[in-house]
């Protein structure tokens, strides 16, 4: 294992520093002296316009933060990933999520740990495909002979959050009359309400789960498998004995997993199971045949559209030059903002309604991967890490927390994503609804950028207190992620830029970006408090004296 280098003792870090302490954020002055800087900034990245412009950068900066990119040997780890290194270190596996889009025929061709990685991937994605097909064209049906109209995908975290996402972005695509729902809490509320309207004979489940350990999918799993029989049996469509039973799971649950033998033991057959492999972190594997509810809903070609999207950022992380690659850069930028500038959060604002669950999926692959406090060679970080990723679509937000960004005390970098064309154009009167949405996120970005002076406010009339209340500080940084459309290519092209971000920042900070220790021990307590709060008096006495307290409470109020 290579000892992550510290980034604080590099020579970057220093000239860091002393810039940091040198240089006032300036965007109006660098505006009005650097004609070209809008330009100069803005990087084309494959069908994306991402300008960085509007960032607290200069020359100097920026050349300062390539060069602790260098230092750090950031574009050596990302060669080291995409050749199947063993960066997971953790738990010792590759980390080949860029190997599930490279397409059919790439050359040359990958083998990693005796593994035809190339082959493996295709084959999974043409059995997924061909089954998306069949279920699309009416040829795989319910037991009692109809069409699927609902696929239910059961999973949680990397196995739903990245299927909710991009089903939701990617809606308008879906042609084949197949609804996608997911369930994903061990809250009873989230099945019992997603299926409330569903009729067992046409409902497919995919149980996804890369460990088919999960307590929550497996739990809903069950409780789905209970609805379809007491459903199918309540209407007499199946017979109430045991062969019905297995023969209706054979006929609406099929799995993802990398544990196909516990998709057997759960009992479903492994012929309708989807693998995957032990490289593929969850929260990087909606690219994986954990996409399997999309491609049924959406379609195959869409699937393969989004994965195409993915490789042409996976191919200019590769090839592009550390000063116009962009994910590096985006990386960079937010390293100068936690470890230079104090930031504690990012905000991602997607000016497109499709994107709602951007944000939760970001929060995931971001926080999941750089929320540790440990090196990969277990020596603790030396410097801030991971920053807390937030966001929710505009103009909402601009009614809820934007306050705070444009005049609050504390600095939140913001990425904006907006697509030229809407999926649903429309007007109102002679007004361009879309071009109105768009009004807002060009107002909202230049608004934080140039602010407003005392001057300017009271140039319009405004005088005493109220002045400073209607002044607008400007310098607050924000990234501008623009696209003709939000596309299959274009979503897999932005998800991509995100994990390389995120890939960036983890490396500069020397973390395993690729593992999630972090989420064990609540794991491991609730099954210990699970026989606590069913009353077991042993399981209470074991517990400290806040957790008794609550457990009391529950006990005193369970109606
Ligand atoms: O608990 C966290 C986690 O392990 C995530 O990393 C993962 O995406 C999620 O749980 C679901 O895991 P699985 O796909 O194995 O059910």
């Amino acid at each position: 294992m290579t000892a992550p280098v510290d980034p604080t003792h590099t020579p970057a870090w220093s000239e860091l520093a002393a810039l940091r302490e040198s240089i006032s954020p300036d965007l109006r002055g660098w505006f009005a002296a650097d004609a070209d800087r809008a330009e100069r900034l803005s990087f084309p990245l494959a069908d994306l316009h991402v300008d960085l412009s509007k960032n607290l950068v200069d020359d100097d900066v920026l050349a300062a933060l390539l060069r602790l990119a260098e230092q750090t040997g950031v574009a050596e780890r990302f060669a080291a990933m995409l050749e199947g290194a063993h960066l997971n270190t953790s738990e010792d596996r590759a980390v080949l999520h860029t190997a599930l889009r490279r397409p059919a025929g790439a050359s040359p061709e990958l083998t990693v740990d005796g593994q035809d990685v190339d082959a493996d991937v295709q084959s999974v994605l043409e059995a997924l495909s061909a089954f998306a097909t069949r279920v699309r064209e009416g040829k795989w049906l319910g037991i009692t002979g109809k069409r699927v109209t609902h696929v239910v995908n059961i999973g949680i975290g990397g196995s739903d959050l990245g299927p909710v996402m991009v089903y939701e972005a990617l809606k308008p695509y879906a042609d084949a009359g197949i609804e996608a729902r997911f369930v994903s809490n061990i809250d009873p509320t989230d099945l019992a309400q997603k299926t409330a309207d569903l009729d067992p004979e046409t409902t497919l489940f995919i149980v996804a789960s890369k460990t088919f350990t999960t307590l929550e999918t497996l739990t809903n799993a069950r409780l789905a498998r209970d609805w379809l029989w007491a459903g199918l049996t309540a209407s007499a469509a199946i017979a109430d004995d045991d062969e019905a039973r297995t023969d209706a799971v054979a006929h609406h649950f099929v799995a993802v997993s990398t544990a196909l033998d516990k998709v057997a033991a759960f009992g479903i057959d492994p012929a309708n199971a989807f693998g995957f492999w032990d490289w593929v972190g969850g929260r990087y594997s909606v690219d994986s045949a954990i996409g399997l509810s999309l491609a049924v809903a959406l379609g195959p070609d869409v699937f393969r559209d989004l994965l195409a999207g993915f490789h042409t950022v996976d191919e200019h992380v590769r090839t592009t030059p550390l000063e116009r690659n962009v994910p590096i850069l985006m990386g960079l930028l937010n390293v100068w903002y936690v470890n230079f500038h104090g930031a504690q959060s990012h905000a991602v604002l997607p000016y497109a309604q499709q994107l709602n669950r951007f944000p939760a999926y970001l929060q995931q692959l971001t926080m999941e991967s750089n929320g540790k406090s440990v090196r990969w060679d277990g020596t603790p970080a030396t410097t801030d890490t991971g920053e807390v990723f937030w966001g929710e679509p505009g103009t909402n937000g601009q009614h809820a927390f934007y306050q705070l960004i444009h005049q609050g005390t504390r600095l939140i970098p913001a990425d904006f994503i907006a697509f030229v064309n809407p999926a649903y154009p429309s007007s109102d009167g002679d007004q361009d609804v879309h071009e109105l949405f768009l009004a807002n996120f060009l107002a909202q970005t230049k608004a934080l950028a140039f602010g407003k002076t005392a001057e300017e406010v009271e140039a319009e009339g405004t005088e005493g207190a109220l002045v400073a209340a209607r002044t607008f500080p400007g310098n607050r940084p924000t990234t501008s992620i623009f696209a003709p459309a939000l596309t299959p290519q274009v979503l897999g092209q932005l998800i991509a830029l995100y994990e390389h971000i995120t890939f960036t920042q983890g490396t500069i900070w020397g973390i395993n970006s690729f593992d999630q220790w972090g989420v064990e021990l609540g794991k491991q307590l609730a099954m210990q408090i699970a026989p606590a709060i069913g009353g077991d008096a042993a399981a209470i006495d074991a517990q400290d004296a806040s957790t008794r307290a609550l457990l009391e409470y529950y006990r005193a109020n369970r109606t």
